[in-house]
């Protein structure tokens, strides 16, 4: 077990200012009493988050700040979020737009994307926030799935994908935001749209349980998954935000993350608004420079992002924090990969403020494991369970590990945010209870003797690269439809900056020759097809790929091999 360097308990006001005493306390049924319900249980996520402030003091309190990497900036009050959201959920429904619906976003980070997801949610449909750096399979692969029936997106964006409408038959309308050109059949302008659509709209009630959004993610196998989430979520989205993200009203709020992926979702829109929170949006690349003016100008006192950015800003040295007045600041959190200590370390001597590790996933809705403002963190922990939720080690029998044992990190099921299904794949669904009485999350972990929890790694081949979670089938998916290409397989490569960068393994067809420029042109088709986030940096050549008799690519050979290891017992091999 690690040597734990402890960095002290602040004398904060936290929101959450004794973990033990709240774990002693905490019910969710108390949760529910600060949200708002309608008659017969019902609900609406979207009231909660905008609506219900409108009726507070907060109606003329900044919702929103708006800015671009081009200097554009605009703020929107919670009344002015109501007017518009309303707006957009009277415009789909005019077109036809009804609960249980899959509405699809294709959309760089405006203001159109996190209003029309509440509006979405508003009228009972299912919002679909894709990243806007898939490329035409990925949107594909998802538009397809969900059977979507509107997509929101821009002019740019829809000639990304061209071509793939003709593959989606439920697809019926797209909005195109900023579209000034001609519209072909089944297009429309957002903004034409929104312009006619009247003021008022009333939010629908909805059972707890009627899905919300769906998110898609990546297993080792197969194509990726659409976790279904409901309105219920509300319940452990509002509480996080107001235990670990520690949110106030006084403060300015930033998530890094894009709506695309979970983090943008809950913590970059529904869980700061729900606890009437001024959140930043930020739409343009990453820059040391355009961060810290970003949290200079704001003001921005909580913020929420991940290792691989606070990597770079590490990288790129003290003067650009230097540079900027950056006092503002005084709660900072991270998520999505292994929070290396020397980060915590360095934030402390330039932000005079540690760097808080929460952990969870797509899957689980909601932070899980957290350090809390007013805990000592364990430099390098995750932290300790939420209030609430139950998190153990497991063996693969279920039995719960002792302190100090590595083993399958899983959480009792019933926080009100857990999945609610894969979209019309109950078999995937229930991979993820297959030890009776557990979620099992794929990730291995120990727990110490206080209690705090350790990330150890997956326990599958799941990518981890900056942050972003990707499956290795969708890549040599595409890998192979590469006229060079006999066979790919995939791997997540150990990199000091991203966590995992893409190694991509390649036996070439006959009559095709290894070439620095053949591994270019690949890079670039899997840029193209499927993101431009998720590509093979490093691409070796080799005669031929490990597999199973069944013809199964052994990627745990292939990990080897990149490491220069033994490639352990090879009966199974073909
Ligand atoms: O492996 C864990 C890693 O990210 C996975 C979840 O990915 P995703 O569903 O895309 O959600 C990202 C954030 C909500 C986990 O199974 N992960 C997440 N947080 C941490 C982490 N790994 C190490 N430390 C963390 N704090």
């Amino acid at each position: 077990m690690q040597i734990s360097e402890v960095i002290g308990k602040k004398a904060l006001q936290a929101n959450l200012a004794d973990y033990e005493e709240a774990c002693r306390r905490f019910d969710w049924e108390d949760v529910c009493k600060e949200l708002t319900f309608f008659d017969n249980g019902q609900m609406n996520i979207a009231y909660n988050a905008i609506d219900r402030h409108c009726k507070t003091w907060r109606k003329d309190k900044t919702a929103l700040i708006w800015e671009d990497e081009d200097g554009h900036r605009k703020e929107f009050t919670f009344l002015e979020a109501r007017r518009i959201t309303d707006k957009i959920a009277n415009l789909l429904k005019g077109l036809g737009v009804q609960k249980g619906d899959r509405v699809f976003l294709y959309l760089p980070r405006l203001p159109e994307l996190y209003f029309s997801v509440i509006a979405a949610a508003k009228l009972g449909a299912i919002a679909g926030p894709l990243f806007s750096a898939f490329g035409p399979e990925g949107v594909r692969d998802r538009l397809g799935d969900s059977e979507a029936k509107v997509l929101i997106t821009t002019p740019e964006l829809q000639k990304r994908v061209e071509g793939i409408c003709k593959d989606l038959p439920a697809l019926e309308q797209i909005l195109l935001v900023g579209g000034r050109g001609p519209l072909g059949p089944g297009e429309a302008s957002f903004e034409a749209e929104f312009e006619k659509a009247s003021e008022l709209f009333r939010a629908e009630p909805m059972d707890p349980e009627d899905p919300l959004y769906i998110l898609y993610t990546s297993g080792t196998t197969g194509r990726p998954k659409g976790v279904v989430h409901v309105h219920n979520d509300m319940i452990s989205y509002y509480i996080t935000s107001r235990f670990v993200l520690d949110l106030r009203d006084e403060d300015v709020y930033w998530c890094t993350a894009d709506p695309g992926w979970a983090t943008g979702t809950v913590y970059g829109l529904f869980g700061p608004w729900l606890n009437g929170a001024t959140q930043v949006a930020y739409e343009g690349r990453f820059d040391p420079d355009q961060w810290h003016s970003l949290i200079e100008r704001n003001k921005v006192t909580v913020w929420y992002t991940a290792p691989t950015p606070l990597r770079l800003l590490m990288a790129a040295g003290e003067p650009y924090a230097g540079r900027y007045n950056l006092k503002s600041l005084r709660h900072i959190l991270s998520v999505g990969e292994p929070l290396n200590p020397e980060v915590i370390r360095w934030s402390m001597h330039v932000y005079g403020l540690p760097v808080h590790d929460t952990w969870w996933q797509t899957e689980t809705g909601s932070m899980m494991i957290a350090n809390y403002p007013a805990m000592p963190i364990k430099v390098g922990s995750m932290g300790k369970p939420f209030p609430g939720v139950a998190a153990a080690i497991i063996d693969i029998e279920g039995n719960e590990l002792p302190p100090g044992h590595t083993g399958f990190l899983a959480i009792k099921p019933g926080w009100p945010s857990m999945l609610r299904q894969i979209w019309r794949d109950p078999a995937r669904y229930r991979e993820y209870f297959r030890v009776r009485g557990w979620y099992v999350t794929g990730d291995t972990a120990y727990v110490d003797n206080d209690g705090y929890y350790w990330f150890v790694g997956r326990a599958d081949d799941v990518i981890n690269t900056s942050g972003h979670r990707v499956g290795p089938y969708e890549i040599e998916s595409v890998l192979v439809e590469h006229p060079a290409i006999a066979e790919a397989g995939v791997i997540g490569k150990p990199d000091p900056e991203r966590g995992q960068i893409i190694k991509a393994f390649i036996a070439l067809k006959n009559g095709f020759d290894p070439s620095e420029q053949l591994k270019e042109e690949i890079r670039r088709f899997v840029r193209e097809r499927l993101a431009t986030h998720a590509y093979p940096r490093e691409i070796e050549f080799r005669d031929s790929l490990p597999k199973t008799r069944s013809g199964k690519i052994i990627r745990r050979v292939l990990k080897a091999w990149d490491l220069g290891l033994p490639p352990g017992d090879l009966s199974v091999m073909e």
